[in-house]
C-alpha cells in the first residue's frame, strides 16, 4: 500500500515563509509520510538511511524536540502552491557553547527534485540560525555521489571545508564524507548582493 503525497486542507501557518515553500514544524500525525520518504530506495540512497526507519525511530526526534534546553529542530517543507508536504529538514546537534549547528535535508518526493526547493529550504535555514539563532558556524555532512546535495551547498554560499577519504561504503563502494560549511560574516557576504535570497 502507498501513501500519497498529504495534501492538507487545513491552513498551514509557516514558521519559516519562503517564495516556493514554507517551513512548519514537524507533526506526530504525519509519521507514515516521514517513514514512507526515509524508506523509498529512491530517496534513502545517498542520505545513509542504510537500515530501515520505524515509526519508533522517528518518533525519538519528538523526544529530541521536548528537551529543555534543544538541541535538534525539525521541520516540515510544505510546497506551497501544490499544497503538500515534500520534505524535511532541519538542525541536528546544534552546540550553543561553541555556537555551531548541522543541517540535514531531504525532499522526499522525488517529483519535486531539480526545481530549487532543497536550495530554497538551506536559504531559509541559513538566515533563520544565523538571524534568529545568533550560530556562528552551519555546516553539513554530505557524501561524494551526492551531487544535488554539494552543488545545492555550494549554491547558497557554503564551502567544502574538509574531505574524508573513503570514508562511507555506499552501493558496493568506499566514497568520501565531505564537510561543506559557512560561516554568518561570510554568509551576510555572499548575500549582499544577490537575487532571490530568502533574506
Ligand atoms: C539531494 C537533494 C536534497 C537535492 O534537492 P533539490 O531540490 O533537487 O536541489 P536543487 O534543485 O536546489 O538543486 C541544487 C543544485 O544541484 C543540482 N542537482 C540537483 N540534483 C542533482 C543530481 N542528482 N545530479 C547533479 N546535479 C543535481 C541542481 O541542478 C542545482 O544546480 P544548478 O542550480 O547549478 O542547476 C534531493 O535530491 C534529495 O532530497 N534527495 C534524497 C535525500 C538526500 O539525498 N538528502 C540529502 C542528504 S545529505
Amino acid at each position: 500500500m502507498s501513501i500519497s503525497p498529504n495534501k492538507l486542507n487545513h491552513k498551514i501557518t509557516p514558521f519559516l515563509d519562503g517564495d516556493h515553500i514554507c517551513l512548519v514544524p514537524i507533526k506526530k500525525e504525519h509519521l507514515d509520510l516521514y517513514v514512507k520518504w526515509m524508506n523509498n530506495p529512491r530517496v534513502r540512497r545517498l542520505a545513509r538511511s542504510t537500515t530501515p526507519t520505524t515509526k519508533e525511530d522517528i518518533e525519538k526526534r519528538f523526544e529530541v524536540q521536548k528537551k529543555k534546553i534543544k538541541d535538534s529542530f525539525y521541520f516540515e517543507i510544505f510546497h506551497k502552491q501544490d499544497k503538500k508536504l515534500i520534505g524535511d529538514c532541519g538542525f541536528n546537534n546544534i552546540s550553543w557553547i561553541d555556537r555551531r549547528g548541522n543541517i540535514g535535508l531531504g525532499i522526499g518526493e522525488p517529483k519535486y527534485w531539480n526545481k530549487g526547493i532543497a536550495s530554497e529550504a538551506v536559504n531559509l535555514l541559513l538566515k533563520y540560525g544565523f538571524d534568529e539563532l545568533n550560530l556562528f558556524k552551519i555546516y553539513a555532512d554530505i557524501f561524494s555521489p551526492n551531487i544535488g546535495s554539494w552543488r545545492c551547498a555550494e549554491k547558497v554560499g557554503m564551502k567544502r571545508e574538509a574531505e574524508l577519504k573513503k570514508h562511507e561504503y555506499i552501493e558496493g563502494k568506499y566514497v568520501d564524507r565531505y564537510i561543506y560549511s559557512i560561516f554568518k560574516d561570510d554568509w551576510k557576504d555572499y548575500n549582499k548582493n544577490r537575487k532571490n535570497y530568502a533574506g
